[in-house]
């Protein structure tokens, strides 16, 4: 019988093509932002070239305004909507010429992975020259951000696509798209051919997001004119608390390759800033935890889901609001019957536990939670997130995301979405290495 991290080794070796990783078979045949930068976490455990390859990989599709996008098409298939065809990354004058890609982008982990695989290497001078390599690059794409994304020069950056967040299917977006009428498109949705439409967006939801997309396209993807125009406008705390974390780790490896106070002292200039405003725009005390903004609209969107614990992950919150924001979560997401931690709100009645970030658990958001709570000295929540998480692949296999009702784990059909997933392959490998 294998262990579970040597079937995790597995499902990342699987997923490899050559240069990056995929997300899983089928569903998800290209490279994908976040995952990437998560997967590198996973390879740097046991193969180092391979955790350096694709976040390579994935700098080398950067635009020449320091964008990365969120899918990049690295082959030609017909399996996946909506594709290089429909998204045209062409259009925008600075993308890449190399690849296709998407014109969007994807929580900014980049920063934040660099410094794992550093922290992880027992090859310390050749990690810092691979990581000296890159991190231009990586600073380049966060002064993208502060430049394009924060047109209220607030320190907070919007996304202007639920695609963008990577929580992509959330309740939050509900309130959005009461908003909007977009057109009855006709299309062919690939996704549903893989797995169970239950567990996956409407035919209605897909026409808001390929909408969005229309607009953007009809602008040549320009950011000021996406920020005057979109109808979807968020600042969501779970994209800027990575961002945040990832100034913090790219200030972190600039003083140990020395010789950088000007990036330095930008990047604490932007942290500084970015810091306040959140805690000052984005917590909610009736909530009591951070929310999301609709900038669009003017107006807070007060929903509790696992985005708004990610400040945790940042060091964004007070001892005191972190306190706060703990009772609130094991309150509504940690009762005895409950697997740790819920992408909703399960007293809201938008809760939904198999559908695709309406409810079910996600690897990456525990993960964050995990170093987050330790960081507060939350060391017995911490343990309990670290122990579903692995409870849940063990009863079920590398799933994309799982029930978060126990009682639906009695036959290891409680895991749904994609399987042989890789980021949930690789950050149960980097928990499995955690005390
Ligand atoms: C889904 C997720 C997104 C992820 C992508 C590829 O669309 O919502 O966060 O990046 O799958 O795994």
């Amino acid at each position: 019988m294998k262990t579970l991290q040597q079937r995790a080794i597995d499902v990342l070796n699987k997923n490899w093509k050559d240069t990056f990783s995929i997300p899983c078979a089928n569903l998800y045949p290209f490279q994908w932002f976040w995952d990437s930068g998560l997967i590198a976490i996973g390879f740097a455990h046991f193969d180092m070239p391979k955790a350096e390859k694709e976040i390579e990989t994935l700098l080398d599709a950067q635009w020449d305004n320091g964008f990365i996008p969120h899918i990049i098409f690295h082959t030609e298939t017909d399996t996946y909507f909506p594709g290089a065809d429909f998204h045209k990354s062409s259009l925008h004058p600075q993308s890449s010429k190399k690849y296709k890609s998407t014109g969007m982008t994807q929580p900014p982990v980049t920063g934040f992975v660099l410094k794992e695989l550093y922290d992880t290497s027992n090859n310390k001078k050749a990690s810092l020259a691979f990581v000296q390599s890159v991190i231009d690059k990586v600073y380049h794409n966060h002064k993208y951000f502060y430049n394009k994304r924060d047109p209220q020069d607030e320190g907070l950056v919007y996304i202007y696509h639920n695609w963008e967040s990577g929580t992509d299917n959330s309740p939050i977006w509900d309130d959005i798209w009461k908003t909007m009428n977009p057109p009855d498109y006709t299309f062919e949705r690939r996704d549903t051919t893989h797995v169970d439409a239950s567990e996956r967006p409407s035919k209605r939801e897909y026409d808001h997001y390929l909408h969005i997309i229309e607009i953007a396209k009809a602008n040549n993807y320009d950011d000021a004119k996406i920020a005057e125009l979109s109808p979807f406008l968020v600042q969501d705390p779970l994209f800027n608390a990575v961002l945040i974390k990832s100034n913090k780790c790219l200030i972190e490896l600039y003083e140990l390759l020395g010789g950088n106070d000007d990036k330095i002292g930008q990047l604490k200039k932007w942290q500084d800033k970015a810091v306040k405003s959140f805690n000052n725009k984005l917590f909610d005390k009736e909530v009591g935890a951070y929310i999301h903004y609709d900038l669009r609209n003017e107006k807070p969107l007060p929903y509790l889901s696992s985005s708004s614990f990610a400040p945790l992950f940042a060091g964004i919150p007070s001892p005191e609001r972190a306190e706060k924001m703990v009772q609130t979560m094991m309150k509504k997401f940690g009762g005895d019957h409950q697997y740790l931690c819920a992408s909703f709100d399960p007293t809201s009645e938008r809760f939904n536990p198999k559908k695709y970030w309406r409810g079910p658990v996600w690897v990456n958001l525990n993960w964050m939670l995990y170093k987050g709570l330790i960081s507060y000295g939350y060391n017995d929540i911490a343990a309990r997130v670290k122990e579903d998480t692995i409870a849940l692949i063990e009863k079920n296999g590398f799933y994309e995301y799982f029930d978060s009702r126990k009682e639906m784990h009695t036959d290891g059909s409680g895991g749904y979405g994609g399987n042989d997933f890789s980021w949930s392959a690789a950050l149960l490998i980097d928990l499995l290495s955690k005390d």
